[in-house]
């Protein structure tokens, strides 16, 4: 056998066995998280209308984990599918894979423990240590204050349990690899006190998940310097692009020159969900309005206020575009 031959086999065994170690490493190491924790989560009724309050209008889960109706404008949830699931994350709108929201009603989730929940959603790891893909903005839940999460979970557990068979998600190579390596430890936060208007108002912006529609990414990672600049682009269900607005205080391409009743106004205008219906390929968004619509005004002033504190960037977008 010529000696070059020989070099080849032999480093195309290192290579293999790298590979393999590789992925056995990947395979056991990863998700590297705690196991979930032997934790009872108390429920009230007012405990309920907390976590009622943050999963449809703040943290926003209900909006994912129900059926849209996209004729209308901001696609709006259809009344008596709260929490069944199934909507489809798809190749069509970009997604590196097929991702289906799960059924989080009691027919879904009610044998899971409150400790698995709580680490699902603060780390998006499974019950059955896997990894979720994080379309779903587990890494801002894992900011979340630990009374909040509760009252959230207890919440879904209070949904009428309804039966629906989601399929299973798949995500394409190397996402598949990729998505092991991010969950990392929940670092939960305390909720600063709604008078300290400005750390709340970042603190919604977090756990709202704001900023991952808001900035701009490129595979997978928030552009640099671009914080809340906008220029995200969605494919929207019936046909078009959408892009998330700058919402820095930049005066010409941001909102430096809105008041706060500006602000306020755009959400109000949503408070019936069905109240804006449109045509196929006509401008619609992902930008969950109608859910967001439920916020106090005390809760989006707050929100307003931290935004306003943000570095200018200058940043045109075109929202829409067939
Ligand atoms: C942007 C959309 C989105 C939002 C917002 C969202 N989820 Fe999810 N969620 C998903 C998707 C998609 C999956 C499945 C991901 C996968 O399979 O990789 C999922 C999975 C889950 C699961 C796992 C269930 C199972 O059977 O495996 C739970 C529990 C869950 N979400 C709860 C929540 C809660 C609670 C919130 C709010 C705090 C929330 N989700 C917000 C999209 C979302
Ligand atoms: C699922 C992605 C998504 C999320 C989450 C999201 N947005 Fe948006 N947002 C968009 C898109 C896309 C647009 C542009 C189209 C439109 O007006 O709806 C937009 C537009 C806006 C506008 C209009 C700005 C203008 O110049 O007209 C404001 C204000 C806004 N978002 C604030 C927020 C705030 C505050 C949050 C968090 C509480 C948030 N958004 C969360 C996608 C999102």
């Amino acid at each position: 056998m010529g000696v070059l031959l020989r070099i080849l086999k032999w480093s195309s065994l290192v290579f293999g066995i790298l590979i393999i170690g590789l992925l056995t490493i990947l395979y056991t190491v990863f998700p590297k998280v705690d196991p979930a924790g032997d934790i009872i989560i108390d429920s009230s009724d007012e405990i309920i209308a907390r976590g009622d309050y943050l999963a449809n209008h703040v943290a926003v889960c209900i909006d994912c984990h129900s059926t849209r109706d996209w004729s209308y404008f901001s696609g709006p949830i259809i009344p008596g599918t709260e929490g069944i699931g199934g909507e489809k994350f798809g190749k069509e709108y970009g997604f590196p894979g097929t991702f289906y929201a799960k059924n989080i009603t009691p027919a879904g989730i009610g044998d899971w423990t409150d400790g698995e929940l709580h680490r699902l959603i603060t780390t998006g790891v499974t019950r059955d240590w896997e990894p979720i893909f994080p379309l779903m903005p587990y890494p801002s839940y894992g900011k979340m204050d630990v009374e909040d999460m509760k009252s959230i979970i207890a919440y879904i557990r209070s949904l009428e349990p309804q039966e629906n068979e989601v399929k299973e998600s798949k995500a394409d190579f190397p996402m598949n690899l990729i998505m092991r390596m991010i969950p990392k430890p929940a670092e939960p936060t305390t909720r600063p006190s709604p008078s300290d208007t400005l750390n709340y108002g970042k603190y919604l912006v977090t756990i709202a998940g704001c900023s991952e529609c808001h900035t701009m990414a490129e595979k997978g990672k928030p552009v640099e310097g671009m914080s809340f600049a906008g220029g995200f682009e969605f494919k929207l269900p019936g046909g078009g692009i959408v892009r998330s607005a700058n919402l820095t205080p930049d005066e010409t391409t941001g909102v430096g020159n809105w008041e706060v009743d500006d602000f306020l106004d755009r959400f109000s205008a949503f408070i019936d969900p069905f109240g804006i219906e449109t045509v196929p390929g006509g401008f619609n968004t992902v930008m969950p309005w109608t859910m967001y619509a439920g916020m106090t005004e005390e809760d989006l002033t707050a929100i307003f206020k931290y935004l306003q504190t943000l570095t200018p960037i200058e940043n045109e977008v075109i929202v829409f575009s067939q």
